[in-house]
Formats: structure tokens, C-alpha cells, sequence
């Protein structure tokens, strides 16, 4: 054993997320969706390094890949760790696949010291946690904390499959995802490292930071109705245009959500039919993502935009029907996982910064089953769910060390073990 291969090692983080950016519907692009040929390829990527860092590997009901290294014992209670391996369309490298594999290669360096802890490590990479795919989020983390709604199971994507079938071309019983989900006595803790995705680390000039709570997102898709119609014979006062009507409605939930300074509100799918140049939009579709710090917060802001909407088109004369896709409230990281997490990060010398998390992560699911903690490492100007996401290798160096010290110190709420 060299003491290079005692630590994790930020190049090898690095070069792992460049090699899962190949796993891609697109070449030029990182665009990988659940059930897709390219997730299958980059499970088997993961499972080979997980294997290689001494875990057993499988693939639960979910298609979530999970390793597992024993502690002193086989069977002990584990301490999960881990991010989702699915991506937005035209991605970064680095949302959720930094956390899994710089978690294999914390494991990766405990194995190579021959090191066994008092409890089991379980790295999960996690199948869907943007809801790319079925327009239904936290898919695989939801399976394993035991709350997935089997409903979605009808949703279809873009082609009309919908997720049951898709399972099952994948390979996958949808009767089966109630056995993904994990008992509570099983896992001690959650603890998720990931990029910040925003800017307050950098500005700072930190590497690191601890998270405090994840906030909580509404979704919707909303479709407009109106009427289809020539372009250039319909008197202007005459029109049913669904298009001019959702972009009313775009502007208002822009204006609802500026008003306060820590809710945000995106519109970022929008689709115009027929979607000619000399047709009057008749039907449109569009998403809503509502975020706030504060449950209450988000609920009335997200009451206020289905009140202007409905104002709105009842003015134009169209109709509309808006469905919820996502609710999940605001999830607090444990008090004492921060402590620990925070411990860690002064231990390697840092200071501490804490901040909550603006985007959402599969640990909204897994505060069901267990608390949960997460590490923030800075991202080059804050940019994400764009190609031009960055990290630096000296980063993912020391936010791996963090991590793995983090791991190697953990102990239990409670005296669990
Ligand atoms: C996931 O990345 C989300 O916050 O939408
Ligand atoms: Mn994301
Ligand atoms: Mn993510």
C-alpha cells in the first residue's frame, strides 16, 4: 500500500466524471436520461470502480446502482453515501456524478489501507433525480426511502413510452420498485458531497462548505388552449393565441417570483403548436419550477401563479389545465451530521462556511428514511445544469479528503451502533 493510494485522489475523480460524460444520447453533448442505453453504460462504468474499490455491487428494483464495503462485520447498519447519475439535456460533468465517484474513491482508500469501519458503507448512483425523463423527479432516491408514488409508473416521455414499459425494456419488474426501498434501521445516515451549483463559495475564495437545509421546489405543466388559426386573416381582437397567453403568464410568474429575494421561479420548457409561421398558436405547453427557503414561502407563491394564470387565460379567452408534477418541501440537513461535517472540514484546516442549497437533491427523498448531510465544493463561476460547469482536480483533491475524514470520523446519532 503506497500513501498515494491512501487517499483519494482528485485526478482520478476528475478523469472518472470525463469518462462518464461519454456515456451520452448526444455526441458533443452530456445528455443521459433514465432507462437510457447510455445509463446502462455508465452503471457498468460505476459498478466496475465500485468493484474495484472492494465493494459488492448490484442494481436494485429501481435501477439504482448500489456498492457496498462491509464494515468490521458483514450485515452492520450502513452509512449511505452517494448523488444521481442521470443529467439534464446538454449537462455539465460534474451534478451528481462528482458525489459518486469521489464516494468510491473515499471507499477506494479505505480499501487500500485495508481499513474496515465500525459500520457498513453503501455509495448509491442514484437512476433519475432530475426527472428528465418522465416530468417526475427523485425517482431512484424515492424507491429507496420508500415513499415512490407507483402512479408515475403511466407517466410518458416525450416518444409516449411510458416508465412501466421502459422499465421493462431496461430490464426492470415495475412491480418490484417497492423492494428497493431500505428499512430505517439499516442506514445511520445519508451524507451527499456535491458541486455548490451556485456562486457564494467562489466568491468567497472556499473550497468547501456544509449545507443547512436543501429547499423545497412545486412543479407543474401547464397546457394553454386556444384557437388555431390563419395568420393573416384573424383581426388581432379576434384571436385565441395560447402562445401570447403563455407568455402573459411566463412574465407573471417572473414578476411574482422578483418580488422576494430568495424565491425563484423558472418556466423552462415551453412548446408552441402547430408551430408554423403562418399558423395562431392554438395549444401550448409549458413547465413551472417554484423555489423558495421557506415552505410557506413556496405555497404562496406557487397560489399566486395558478390565480394569475387563471386570470390571465380567462381575459384572453383561452382555457387551461395546469397539473402538479413535483412538490417536496424544504429538507433540513441534521444538526448533528453539519457538526460532523463542519469538524471535518476545520480538521483539513478550512474555514466553515454554511449554506442552504438552492437546487434539489436526492437527500429531499432521503430525509424519509434517514437524516441527512452534504458537502457543497465550489464550481467555476457557479455555472450548472450547463456544459460549462467546472471544477478544479485540486478541488475535487480536497473536498474528497474532507469527505473521506468526514467518513473515517462519523459516528452515529444516538449511540446506533
Ligand atoms: C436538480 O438538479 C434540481 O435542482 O432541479
Ligand atoms: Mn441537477
Ligand atoms: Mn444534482
Amino acid at each position: 500500500m503506497t500513501a498515494r493510494a491512501a487517499q483519494p485522489s482528485g485526478a482520478r475523480i476528475y478523469e472518472r466524471c470525463e469518462a462518464l460524460a461519454q456515456c451520452s444520447e448526444e455526441s458533443g453533448a452530456l445528455t443521459r436520461v433514465y432507462l437510457s442505453p447510455e445509463q446502462r453504460a455508465a452503471n457498468e462504468l460505476v459498478q466496475g470502480w465500485m468493484r474495484e474499490a472492494g465493494m459488492h455491487t448490484r442494481l436494485d428494483e429501481i435501477g439504482n446502482v448500489i456498492g457496498r464495503y462491509e464494515g468490521v462485520r458483514p450485515g452492520l447498519p450502513c452509512l449511505m453515501l452517494g448523488s444521481h447519475l442521470d443529467t439534464v439535456r446538454n449537462a455539465g460533468k460534474y451534478d451528481g456524478m462528482m458525489g459518486v465517484v469521489a464516494a468510491i474513491d473515499c471507499v477506494h482508500a479505505l480499501n487500500a489501507r485495508g481499513a474496515r469501519l465500525a459500520f457498513a458503507i453503501e455509495v448509491s448512483g442514484f437512476a433519475d433525480e432530475e426527472g428528465v425523463r418522465f416530468n417526475a423527479t427523485l425517482l431512484g432516491s424515492r424507491a429507496v426511502a420508500g415513499t415512490f408514488d407507483a402512479k408515475v409508473l403511466d407517466q410518458r416521455d416525450a416518444q409516449g413510452i411510458s416508465m412501466r414499459d421502459a422499465m421493462s425494456a431496461f430490464g426492470l419488474d415495475p412491480d418490484r420498485v417497492p423492494h428497493a426501498a431500505r428499512k430505517r434501521a439499516d442506514v445511520l445516515a445519508y451524507a451527499e458531497l456535491h458541486i455548490e451549483q451556485g456562486p457564494v463559495l467562489e466568491a468567497e475564495g472556499l473550497p468547501v462548505g456544509v449545507v443547512t437545509a436543501i429547499n423545497g421546489a412545486n412543479r407543474y405543466t401547464v397546457e394553454v388552449k386556444g384557437l388555431a388559426g390563419h395568420a393573416g386573416t384573424v383581426p388581432m381582437n379576434l384571436r385565441q393565441d395560447a402562445l401570447a397567453a403563455a407568455a402573459e403568464c411566463v412574465l407573471a410568474i417572473e414578476t411574482r417570483c422578483g418580488r422576494e429575494g430568495d424565491l425563484v421561479g423558472t418556466v423552462g420548457r415551453l412548446e408552441a403548436a402547430p408551430g408554423a409561421t403562418n399558423v395562431i398558436p392554438g395549444d401550448v405547453r409549458f413547465t413551472i419550477d417554484v423555489r423558495a427557503p421557506r415552505d410557506d414561502q413556496r405555497r404562496a407563491a406557487a397560489a399566486d401563479i395558478k390565480a394569475a394564470i387563471g386570470a390571465i387565460c380567462a381575459r384572453r379567452g383561452v382555457q387551461f389545465d395546469l397539473h402538479p408534477t413535483h412538490e417536496g418541501n424544504t429538507a433540513a440537513c441534521a444538526p448533528w451530521l453539519q457538526e460532523q461535517i463542519a469538524s471535518a472540514i476545520a480538521t483539513e484546516g478550512l474555514p466553515v462556511r454554511r449554506l442552504p442549497s438552492g437546487a434539489g437533491h436526492d437527500g429531499m427523498a432521503i430525509v424519509d428514511l434517514a437524516d441527512i448531510g452534504m458537502l457543497f465544493v465550489r464550481c467555476k463561476g457557479g455555472i450548472s445544469h450547463n456544459p460549462l460547469e467546472a471544477i478544479t482536480i485540486d478541488d475535487a483533491d480536497l473536498s474528497a479528503r474532507v469527505f473521506l475524514r468526514f467518513i473515517e470520523s462519523f459516528r452515529p446519532a444516538g449511540e446506533r451502533l
